[in-house]
């Protein structure tokens, strides 16, 4: 049994396990809700299994000690060093403590307020795109549109002034390469990228204590919790990156997957358009079934059963949400994209004390996109091959060529 799930494991990481992993992650499923790859390491697959291992706190983030026994050369990077206080990487009482205190600024009021801005946003894109295809020319929908109006979201919601957005967009995408990077010449550049950006929020903070305006940074740097004290600089400034990178990449893959499915699928398109298909179940399960992001964050075990497989403590679990949004187990026939179905949620934003910040936030894009484009496009066709990214996390596009005319 470890040596299929290995096998697997190594086929998931090939050009064509990336293009396609389902196939893979069907096999998995055969496997059982989680299996042994080897000592010390275990893939959770199944859905209940993923549940479990998120909700538990027993199951905790790795600390900097056991990350040093993997990659020695760990601390050597900032993007690194600092990515190790983002809450999404702590354990409770630190993320509770921290998580709290963002939440106090980051809530559903503050969403909600944004979808004016959104729309505003998403119809200046669509403008851009309409210019752009206005001839027949193909236009490249990630660059164009899916990017595009994630990152400007995001911006808009912490109160990056309009004139330094421009700059963001790199910036964010080099550090957001530390969920998935694949070579050392792009963790120096999300070295750089992180001493740059965290100087940034450093000045913008400063600013707004001095004189705060209606955003999520005023509100940050505002609060002063009777317990729980202030957010420190460090965390203020870290856990503002890790805004800004987990918002962005993972909303734009939503948007990109989403699309894919609707150029392929013109009854689904019509549908969507009209109604018929609410855009909320459309965007549910898109996420569900093409997950922007696959992997959660690796977890470290205890002593306990997990879906019938024994756990020893210091074992490290790979929770893999896109399998487990497709395990036979959970889903009738799950690799049939069925917007209407009526089952378990998608594990697409994690759950437990970690569930994602900006679930809220995504789905309000989504809401406010999807229609918007098809309503502005109803003959939106393919116009070109797209082009996967490759790495394992983040699953999503570089490149979707699109007519629009
Ligand atoms: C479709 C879009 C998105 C997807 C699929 C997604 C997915 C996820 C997942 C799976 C986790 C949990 C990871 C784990 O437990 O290992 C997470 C956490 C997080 N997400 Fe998202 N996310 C999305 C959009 C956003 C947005 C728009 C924001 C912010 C503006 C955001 C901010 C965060 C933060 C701060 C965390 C860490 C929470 C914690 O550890 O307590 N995400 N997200």
């Amino acid at each position: 049994m470890t040596t299929d799930a290995v096998h697997i494991l190594q086929a998931l990481t090939t050009p064509e396990g990336k293009a396609d992993p389902y196939p893979l992650y069907a096999e998995l499923h055969d496997l059982g809700e989680a299996a042994r790859l080897g000592p010390g390491q275990v893939i959770v697959m199944g859905y209940d299994a993923i549940n479990a291992v998120l909700r538990d706190p027993g199951f905790r983030h790795a600390d900097l000690a056991t990350i040093a026994l993997v990659f020695p050369d760990w601390g050597e990077h900032v993007s690194l060093r600092h990515s190790a206080d983002w809450i999404l990487n702590l354990n409770e009482p630190e993320h509770t403590r921290i998580r709290g205190l963002i939440a106090k600024a980051f809530t559903a009021r503050r969403v909600a307020s944004l979808q004016p801005a959104i729309e505003r946003m998403t119809d200046e894109l669509l403008d851009a795109m309409a210019d752009r295809g206005a001839d027949g020319s193909p236009v490249e929908f990630m660059h164009d549109f899916a990017y595009l109006l994630p990152v400007t979201v995001i911006c808009e919601l912490i109160g990056i002034p309009e004139s330094d957005r421009e700059t963001f967009r790199p910036i964010a995408r080099a550090i957001a390469t530390v969920f998935d990077f694949e070579d050392f010449d792009q963790l120096r550049a999300a070295d750089e990228a992180t001493v740059e950006l965290e100087a940034y929020y450093t000045g913008l903070a400063a600013q707004r204590r001095a004189k705060p305006r209606d955003d999520l940074l005023s509100a940050l740097v505002g609060i002063a919790g009777e317990q729980d004290g202030r957010l420190s600089d460090a965390e203020l400034t870290r856990n503002l990156t890790l805004l800004l990178v987990a918002g962005f990449e993972t909303t734009t893959n939503l948007l990109g997957n989403g699309l894919q499915l609707l150029l392929h699928d013109q009854a689904l398109a019509t549908a969507v358009r009209t109604g018929d298909v609410p855009v909320g179940s459309f965007a549910e399960e898109v996420l569900r079934f093409d997950s922007p992001v696959q992997l959660a964050t690796s977890r470290i075990g205890y002593e306990t059963e997990l879906g019938g497989l024994h756990i020893d403590a210091g074992d490290h679990l790979m929770p893999v949400l896109g399998a487990g949004n497709r395990d036979p187990r959970k889903f009738t026939a799950p690799d049939k994209f069925d917007p209407m179905r009526a089952e378990a949620g998608p594990l697409s934003f994690g759950g437990g004390a970690h569930f994602c910040v900006g679930a809220a936030l995504a789905r309000l894009e989504a809401a406010v996109a999807f229609p918007r484009l098809l309503a502005r496009f109803p003959a939106i066709a393919p116009a070109g091959e797209p082009v996967r990214r490759t790495g394992l996390v983040l699953r999503g596009f570089d490149i979707l060529p699109v007519a629009v005319g």
